[in-house]
């Protein structure tokens, strides 16, 4: 370094001429050594070191109020008053009815690196507060001016303290609730550069917001205000457990839908909320991991989620989940981060499966077919089979028809969490019950074998008990080749079918490589080539599911839809995980070439056989990609909408 910075300067002494031999930044950028470079390091004064690693903590509004709002919680508050004024710039004051700090200890409290969390390197990996680091008020003291007014719970009588910049006030008998209120102004008054960051107050504000709504969901059983420019944006009482929290965040109707799964065996213990499919985000913003009361962020556990959820949502859409892990101190370090918002887990692929496999059970467990929007949905009438029956005729001679029905006003996408939607219970038959199920005499004794019907040659519309239901028939085709071919796959029985014109399929470089890291998850999967010459192979085989398909085209498509997608071995470590997702998108593929088309017609025992399929997957609710299979309309929807009732 320094002999590059000398190099630097000398060549640019001939230049410029007139070296001094002073240090500084030539204009350049080049760093310029003294010519004597002794004694130039000195010790950084206490209040510039403070300002430092206030840099670290505190890069806005918002951190002070995650810092504020944390002491207000390790000190056993149960409400936490928080009013800032101008997105924070101008005031952040937070106020709890927690422990309090005693007089003595408030100069002490303002002091790096003191705190009343941990006293040793051992307590340091049994952390169960927010914070220990005793870093957060020394670092907003430096960079503010902070002022702290508590009480002990118990005690008489209160104290306060001010401090500008770092620089100490004396400590004061001040009257106060019992309890703690920090009060900070003017952020950044003495660091410009972080005050010229500082973006609008609608953006900062948004930002606190965020934070708050983190503690108010990772603590239900604290009640939180929150105040800005004097109206109260929100006052949540305490509950129980998450949900009127998420309701008043996310909407009731989501809120109503929730499944929860739970974990209960060591180490992983860890309650998940999670919304059905129906209700996507485009981003990742309904996505929240709590880890003992602090939120988090993690991508394994972030990829956890996704996994849990595969083939439920579409592509480019991301479900909404609250995950509250409750794991003991030993099984994660916290201590990796200023902010502790990225933690380390000792068996983070432990924890990753187990959050799968627990949230997956409880998602195959809900019923997921979603049901059209209706506003005010009443209670459901008593079931009666003979009106059952009259409405379905009525619905199909109404409307002219089978055909004709199909042609009725469009229902509004079911894969959009329209207002008032009600993904929950009451869908299309499980195994097991439906019109056979013996736990209904009365309906088997009244209702036909179901009746079913193919509608411009792509969609299937089944007379269910209480409805009907739509069905894309290519979606749900999907479904069942994919399940079909995977438990072939699992058994090593895919038939090969040797092609008795081997097809060439001509590629490019960076195609034949593709290919080839494919190539033991394809044979797997029954299709096999050889090399031949530079840029070309030939196939010898294909899945006899396949053999219809122009093979030249199947590995064209291949290379293109999935190839050139998935991640590479080697970007991911060359794990298990990548060649397992290889063979999941390999199976998704073929599903898809060997399930009928949209178009194509289906004979009535070809319509039979695939809902008699559908009645014993285990997940029919939506196709391979994620798209929805069935629109179930109710009996009572259909009443609604002809103004029936
Ligand atoms: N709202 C509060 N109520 C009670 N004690 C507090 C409060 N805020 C800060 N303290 C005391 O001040 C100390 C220093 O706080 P801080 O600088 O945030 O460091 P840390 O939270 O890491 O200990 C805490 O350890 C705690 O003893
Ligand atoms: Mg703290």
């Amino acid at each position: 370094m320094v002999a590059a910075g000398r190099r630097a300067r000398d060549g640019r002494a001939e230049l410029g001429g007139g070296e001094s031999g002073s240090g500084g930044i030539d204009p350049r950028g080049a760093v310029r050594y003294p010519e004597r470079p002794m004694g130039i390091i000195r010790k950084l004064d206490a209040a510039l070191v403070n300002q430092i690693a206030a840099g670290e903590v505190i890069d806005r509004p918002a951190s002070v109020v995650k810092e504020l709002v944390e002491n207000a919680l390790d000190a056993g508050a149960h409400r936490v008053s928080v009013e800032i004024e101008a997105g924070g710039r101008n005031l952040i004051r937070v106020s709890d009815d927690g422990g309090g700090i005693a007089p003595d200890d408030l100069p002490l409290a303002l002091a790096p690196h003191a705190t009343s969390k941990i006293r040793s390197a051992d307590d340091l990996f049994a952390v169960r507060t927010l914070g220990f680091r005793g870093e957060a008020l020394a670092s907003i003291a430096a960079i503010s001016h902070l002022t702290l007014v508590s009480r002990v719970r118990g005690t008489p009588e209160g104290a306060s303290l001010e401090v500008r910049g770092g620089a100490c006030g004396a400590v004061q008998a001040a009257g106060a609730a019992e309890g703690t209120v920090a009060e900070v102004r003017n952020l950044f008054f003495n660091v410009p550069v972080r005050r010229g960051f500082l973006r609008s107050v609608s953006v900062e504000y948004a930002h606190i917001a965020e934070t708050m709504t983190r503690f108010a969901l990772a603590h239900p059983a604290v009640r939180f205000e929150l105040r800005h420019d004097g109206k109260l944006e929100f006052a949540l009482p305490p509950a129980e457990d998450p949900r009127p929290r998420i309701a008043r965040f996310y909407g009731e109707d989501l809120a109503k839908a929730l499944l929860v799964a739970r974990a209960a065996d060591p180490p992983f213990s860890f309650t998940a909320w999670i919304a059905p499919p129906a209700f996507t985000r485009p981003n990742l913003q309904g996505q929240y991991v709590f880890l003992g009361g602090r939120f988090i962020r993690d991508k394994s556990i972030s990829h956890a989620l996704r996994e849990a959820y595969r083939e439920l949502v579409m592509e480019g859409r991301h479900p909404v989940a609250f995950l509250y892990l409750d794991l003991p101190p030993s099984e994660v370090d916290v201590n990796v981060h200023p902010t502790k918002i990225e933690v380390r887990f000792r068996n983070g692929w432990r924890l990753h499966d187990r959050v799968v496999e627990v949230l997956r059970a409880e998602l195959m467990r809900a019923d997921l077919i979603p049901k059209i929007p209706v506003a005010d949905r009443p209670p459901p009438p008593a079931f009666d089979p003979a009106r059952v029956q009259g409405a379905i005729f009525d619905f199909f001679s109404r409307s002219g028809g089978v055909g004709a029905a199909a042609t009725a006003p469009a229902p509004p996408s079911p894969s959009l969490p329209a207002a008032g939607s009600d993904p929950g219970p009451g869908g299309l038959p499980a195994p097991g019950s439906g019109p056979e199920n013996p736990a209904t005499p009365a309906v088997q004794a009244a209702v036909p074998p179901p009746r079913r019907w193919q509608v411009h040659g792509r969609y299937l519309v089944e007379e269910l008990p209480d409805g009907i239901a739509v069905i894309d028939q290519h979606a749900l085709h999907e479904r069942v080749r994919l399940e079909a071919i995977r438990r072939q796959w699992e058994r090593d029985a895919i038939v090969r079918q040797r092609l008795l014109v081997p097809a060439v399929v001509e590629l490019t470089p960076r195609e034949l490589a593709r290919l080839e890291e494919s190539r033991p998850a394809l044979e797997s999967f029954g299709i096999e080539w050889e090399d031949f010459g530079e840029h070309t192979v030939v196939v010898r085989t294909v899945p006899d599911f396949l053999r219809d398909e122009d093979p030249v085209r199947l590995l064209r498509d291949y290379l293109a839809q999935v190839a050139e997608t998935t991640d590479r071995p080697e970007a991911t470590g060359g794990s298990e995980r990548a060649a397992a997702g290889l063979v999941d998108a390999i199976l998704h593929f073929l599903a898809c070439r060997s399930a009928v088309k949209a178009g194509e017609s289906l004979a009535p025992a070809e319509i039979d056989a695939l809902l008699a399929e559908r009645d014993r997957l285990e997940l029919a609710a939506t196709c391979a990609h994620g798209r929805p299979v069935a629109l179930k309309l109710t009996l009572s929807d259909l009443e609604r909408y002809f103004k029936r009732t």
